[in-house]
């Protein structure tokens, strides 16, 4: 048995409305809007790095648990815009958060997809010995991005989510997680440069395409909705529900097309998915923890209800988790 403790969730103040997106690149709030739902997101302030939104996070998490940082015995960090290269985030975390000298790891690359694959990881390890496990799913996007790219730069925010993974049902039970990869298709959402098969140099810096993320937004788009659907079946099927049984549905919050197709795809009413895009624009691997614990936090889940995350990201991969609150 795996259950989630406490949740918590960070976004920097700074908001930067698509109007003011238009200042800067030749788009409009109509374009932004129309296509993807998105009306504002949040930047990380100038002194703000992924270590320090995933340490907010992650200890808003402890505190909504009733732990302390000291009763934490693992920690999983699920980031595709670590603090440095090498060592990975869950290192600054370890310390920054006064944890014990415990396992701490990022789960790095997945995309959007990366909070509900840590979440699979984390059950499995409460499930092998009793412990707690803080996952946190964090971004700080925006720092890496090409800001002059309107195709991507548009569509992304920074946030932090976060919960504890611990070996009672709390506040919820973790009931089945199941995820998958199609590596087929690593090239329709990549940043090519920057590891060992490009690594950065005088020309791939001068060039400009280690912030260039390649993106074939259409193919992404039908894999978006065709693995997010597919994930929810699959994990509602291994726990013996069935979509009528789902109180809300909280998926990867990429584009509110893909999240209106994922929710005609299933046959959901509208007033059981939740959505936040609006808000916050895609934030990668904080976008599900973060959407789930403002969920929590306004009172939109009750005991009793049954919650599925469903998440794809760059890979191709995807997750879905059924959570009985
Ligand atoms: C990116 C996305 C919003 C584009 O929407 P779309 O309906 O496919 O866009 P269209 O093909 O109709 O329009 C593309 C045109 O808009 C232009 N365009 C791109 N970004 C723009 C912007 N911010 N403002 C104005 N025009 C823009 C393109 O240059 C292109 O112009 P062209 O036709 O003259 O070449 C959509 O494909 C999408 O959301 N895909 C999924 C992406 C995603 O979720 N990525 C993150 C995954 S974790």
């Amino acid at each position: 048995m795996a259950g989630i403790l406490g949740f918590g969730g960070y976004v920097p103040e700074r908001v930067m409305t698509n109007d003011d997106w238009s200042k800067l690149v030749d788009t409009t709030d109509e374009w932004i809007t129309s296509r993807t739902g998105i009306k504002e997101r949040r930047i990380a302030a100038e002194d703000e790095s992924t270590a320090d939104f995933a340490c907010h996070a992650g200890s808003r998490a402890i505190v909504d648990s009733g732990l302390t940082p000291g009763d934490i015995d693992e920690v999983i960090v699920a980031t595709d815009t670590p603090e440095v290269y090498t060592p990975d985030t869950a290192s600054f975390v370890q310390t920054r958060l006064g944890l014990r000298e415990i396992p701490a790891f990022d789960l790095g690359g997945s995309g959007c997809a990366g909070f509900v694959q840590a979440l699979d990881v984390a059950r499995a390890r409460v499930a092998l010995s009793p412990k707690n496990v803080l996952v946190i799913g964090v971004e700080v996007i925006t720092r890496l991005i090409d800001w002059e790219d309107r195709a991507t730069a548009v569509l992304f925010g920074d946030g932090a989510g976060a919960v504890v993974i611990g070996p009672e049902r709390a506040k919820a039970e973790v009931l089945d997680v199941v995820a998958g990869t199609d590596g087929s298709k690593a090239g329709i959402l990549t940043l090519t440069t920057g590891g060992t098969h490009r690594p950065f140099n005088a020309e791939t810096l001068a060039s400009g395409e280690y912030k260039t993320l390649t993106m074939n937004g259409q193919e992404v788009f039908r894999e978006a909705v065709r693995r997010m659907s597919q994930a929810t079946t699959e994990v509602l099927a291994n726990t013996g529900k069935s979509v009528d049984d789902v109180a809300l549905v909280i998926p990867h919050q990429a584009n509110k097309r893909i999240i209106d197709a994922v929710r005609k795809k299933l046959g959901v009413d509208d007033s059981k998915v939740y959505v936040n895009v609006h808000a916050y624009g895609n934030t990668g691997s904080a976008s599900v923890p973060l959407a789930l614990s403002e969920a929590v936090g306004q009172g939109a889940i009750s005991e009793g209800d049954l919650v599925i995350l469903t998440a794809f990201g760059a890979g191709f991969h995807w997750a879905a988790a059924a959570l009985q609150f």
